[in-house]
């Protein structure tokens, strides 16, 4: 089974140029030093679409020839790398690394996805040591890090989801600037729990840094709704863990109310959650104060569970809420 190791440092400075250092093979070069080697990176910064194959030595013993970085992303205005490896034991080691700005810090994040066969615990443990190694040279004000299972999903998970009407399909960076204008309405950040007034174009950018391992590690899977090849709403699936349940959360662009859109993107996420994933329960909610979202879950076939209240953060206050939930 895949195992995912997610390091996080936090750093003082500024996202945008700690971003800009790290994709220089001199600096990672030099932050590996002591634990692993690399010949053969490029003694430029790290370029989309490129391949590079080096020699890698780890902790002085393990050798392997001819390992192959992918760059399939290198983003530095989303301050965001994705580089698909392989080599030796490792059959795929998907590295997604972000810098995202919180304040005067800057916080990186290394969400990395191990396939190495029947070595795959120990390969991500050298892989979470080597992370942390190389953070620590780096001088961070703290690290944390994690190493969790990964559920062997079939690839149609990952795919887009249609509809009669709607595409669903993954977010991506190009898509900011039109969430971060929506949800600036109040009409969407009123009526949500987790949207806070003035999103800012970085906090969004920052947000869809998230989907994209989140969905490799099959934790949640968000979606733009697209109509007619226009983003009109975000519909998202937190899928269950040991600690959490799965949850559907979303919005629609208020031009496009009342057509059936939140039902149908609605529908068609329950049916791949029942169908792909084999999800048994849904959890939802909406406040009191926006029957229209009540109105969808009824109609997607959700139950009350209870009421009570839950803090809004587009209000900044608690308000009247129910909880619902979905059985397949
Ligand atoms: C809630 C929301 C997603 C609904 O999107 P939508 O595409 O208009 O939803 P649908 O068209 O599928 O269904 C809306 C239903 O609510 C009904 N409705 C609309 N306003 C209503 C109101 N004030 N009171 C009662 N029902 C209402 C509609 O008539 C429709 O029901 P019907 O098909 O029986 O006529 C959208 O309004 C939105 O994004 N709101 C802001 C964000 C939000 O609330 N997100 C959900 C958080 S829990």
């Amino acid at each position: 089974m895949p195992k995912r190791i997610t390091t996080t440092a936090t750093y003082n400075g500024n996202a945008t140029e700690i971003f800009l250092k790290a994709i220089e093979p001199s600096e990672m070069i030099a932050a590996s030093k002591g634990f692993a080697s690399f010949t053969g990176m490029p003694d430029y910064a790290l370029r989309e679409g490129e391949t590079y194959k080096l020699d890698v030595t780890t902790l002085k013993f393990f050798k392997t020839k001819g390992y192959e970085i992918f760059m399939r992303k290198v983003d530095p205005d989303a301050r965001v790398f994705i580089s698909q490896e392989r080599g030796g034991a490792i059959k795929n080691w998907t590295h997604y690394m972000s810098v995202v700005q919180d304040g005067e810090h800057a916080i990186w994040t290394d969400d990395v996805f191990v396939d190495g066969g029947w070595l795959t615990s120990v390969v991500a443990r050298i892989g979470l040591k080597m992370y942390r190694h190389r953070h620590e040279s780096r001088g961070p004000l703290s690290i944390n890090s994690a190493m969790t299972d990964v559920p062997d999903l079939p690839e149609a998970v990952f795919e887009s989801i249609r509809s009669e009407r709607l595409v669903l399909r993954a977010v991506n960076h190009s898509d900011a600037q039109v969430i971060n204008d929506y949800i600036n309405d109040t009409r969407i950040y009123e009526n949500v729990a987790r949207i806070a007034p003035g999103q800012t174009f970085v906090s969004t950018t920052d947000w869809i840094s998230k989907q994209a391992p989140n969905r490799q590690a099959g934790a949640g899977f968000t979606y733009a709704i697209e109509r007619k090849g226009a983003l009109i709403g975000i519909i998202s699936l937190g899928a269950a863990s040991a600690t959490s349940p799965a949850g559907l959360g979303y919005w629609i662009a208020p031009d496009h109310w009342g057509q059936g859109y939140a039902t149908e993107a609605g529908q068609a996420l329950l049916d791949f959650a029942q169908n792909m994933l084999g999800t048994q329960t849904i959890y939802s909610n909406f406040f009191l104060e926006n029957p229209a979202s009540g109105r969808v879950l009824d109609k997607l076939g959700f139950k009350e569970i209870g009421q009570g209240e839950f803090f809004c953060e587009g209000q900044n206050k608690m308000l009247p809420h129910m909880e619902l939930m979905w059985r397949a």
